[in-house]
């Protein structure tokens, strides 16, 4: 029994407020062996993890970095994996299943208008999913406030579906919500901001 039991299925309905939020079929174009060649989760997320944290991955789909995640925080650390889906949530369940880090994992069912957590994290990841926010404002000022002071929140979009320009007005808001660019990394097909909580 680990912290997978915080699933409550009978509240998966899906998130008919938002306009373009990705459908669950949809992850298997994008989450499958050939993104790891361009897109690889370790590489990209080792810099900024360290063994006992607690993680955020916000709209983590089907798990394509919750994963990697819960392998790098350890058996002391925890990843709480928010999504509005929860069929995004179940295909979670079966892979950290497989992986063998279930115990490590809280799954939770969010809505359009909270994240539905009440603790502070180390670090936020949110990769791909805040062009499918309806009210950015509102929920970066969620995000910034379950980060612990002088947290991280990695924050990327893809280049193929959200303009600079849209980037750098979700920047602009995420300063108002109190948190500071500290770097730009690299990552294939994207646009990409390392944030600080001030
Ligand atoms: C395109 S998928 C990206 C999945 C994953 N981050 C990846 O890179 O493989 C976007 C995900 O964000 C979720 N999502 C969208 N808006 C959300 C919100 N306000 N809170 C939590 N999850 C959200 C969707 O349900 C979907 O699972």
């Amino acid at each position: 029994m680990g912290l997978m039991n915080n699933i409550h299925p009978e509240k998966a309905q899906p998130p008919f407020r938002q306009p373009c939020v990705c459908p669950w079929w949809l992850c298997f174009t994008f989450d499958n062996v050939f993104r790891k060649l361009l897109q690889n989760p370790e590489s990209i997320l080792k810099p900024y993890i360290m063994r006992g944290w607690t993680v955020l991955d916000i709209g983590p789909g089907i798990g394509y970095f919750t994963i990697p995640l819960a392998k790098l925080v350890g058996d002391t650390g925890k990843v709480i994996a928010a999504d509005l889906q929860q069929k995004m949530l179940d295909g979670i369940f079966r892979r950290a299943q497989r992986a063998g880090v279930e115990q490590r994992i809280q799954l939770q069912l969010s809505t359009p208008d909270s994240i539905g957590i009440d603790e502070t994290v180390d670090f936020c990841l949110a990769f791909w999913m805040v062009h499918e926010v309806s009210d950015q404002p509102s929920f970066l000022v969620d995000v910034s406030s379950r980060l612990k002071r002088d947290g991280l929140l990695l924050f990327v979009e893809p280049r193929l579906h959200v303009s600079k320009d849209a980037f750098n007005k979700t920047l602009a808001i995420a300063g108002k919500a109190g948190l500071s660019i500290i770097d730009h990394p690299r990552i294939f097909l994207s646009y990409s901001a390392l944030l600080k909580k001030n």
